[in-house]
């Protein structure tokens, strides 16, 4: 696990950015795993720079969203589908084919699980995997539970994730109960995993899932296993960090670079 504390939002997007470009730079038909929320805006206004500037072409770009609330469609401005669209997708020039979204609104949501893993196997996997990380260590969304979920499933909101995403929904009694999912496992498949994390409120399931043990109470811990998994964070997401920030600390260092 490599540790990238970068002074404050701008930057972490930036260096967020930066290395998703020079993915597609170095693969031009990356297959790219995205997120939705307030964590990767940043990281999607600068890659839609880079693409004016024609620092990065994403025309042979794959993309393949990490989650979608169940009942929402893309004309709902709260979807995950709508989010992209107006975040990256119509700021740069992925083509329409590429991008592979899950449909909240799937009559059948369990056949809709199997569609998106088949549609991810049959693209080769994940290349490069954004994600962000819930109050409660959430990654997509496999809320804290008993046993790793494995692929796209169905998901039942926890109280928590769904007080703190009502904050995207004019009308707060609308948030949805149930979401689908990519699964921890698929997004452990990916052969790059950067986790972007930039506000307090992020810092203690940061620590939790950094330095505590691997366990699906704190989904995101199962990073530590991964072996390409960056922790891309801001000093506020990080400061709970014994290991960086206590010079008593018995732990080791894990690697830190300062942007
Ligand atoms: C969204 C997703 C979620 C969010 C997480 C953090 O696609 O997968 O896991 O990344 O809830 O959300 P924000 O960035 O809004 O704090």
């Amino acid at each position: 696990m490599e540790l990238i504390i970068a002074k404050d939002y701008r930057e972490m997007s930036h260096q967020a950015a930066t290395q998703v470009a020079a993915n597609i730079i170095v693969k031009p038909e990356l297959v790219l795993g995205l997120a939705t929320g307030s964590t990767p805006v940043g990281t999607y206004e600068e890659l839609i720079k880079m693409r004016k500037k024609g620092m990065v072409d994403f025309s042979k770009v794959t993309t393949f969203n990490l989650d979608e609330y169940i009942g929402l469609g893309p004309k709902d401005e709260a979807s995950y589908h709508h989010f992209m669209f107006h975040n990256l997708f119509s700021g740069i020039n992925v083509k329409r084919e590429n991008i592979n979204l899950l449909n909240g609104l799937a009559k059948d949501p369990e056949a809709e699980c199997r569609r998106y893993e088949k549609a991810i196997r049959k693209a080769g996997g994940i290349d490069l995997q954004i994600v962000g990380i819930g109050q409660n260590g959430h990654i997509g969304f496999n809320e804290p539970c008993d046993v790793f979920p494995t692929v796209t499933h169905i998901v039942d909101l926890s109280e928590e994730t769904r007080r703190v995403n009502a904050k995207f929904f004019k009308d707060k009694k609308k948030v949805p109960t149930q979401a689908i999912s990519v699964g921890i496992g698929t997004i452990m498949k990916a052969k790059e995993i950067i986790l972007l994390a930039n506000t307090k409120e992020k810092a203690e399931a940061i620590t939790e899932a950094i330095e505590g043990p691997v366990r699906p109470q704190v989904p995101a811990s199962v990073l530590q296993l991964h072996p390409k998994s960056v922790m891309m964070l801001t000093e506020q997401a990080a400061k709970g960090l014994k290991r960086i920030f206590d010079k008593s600390s018995k732990f080791s260092y894990i690697e830190k670079k300062v942007l």
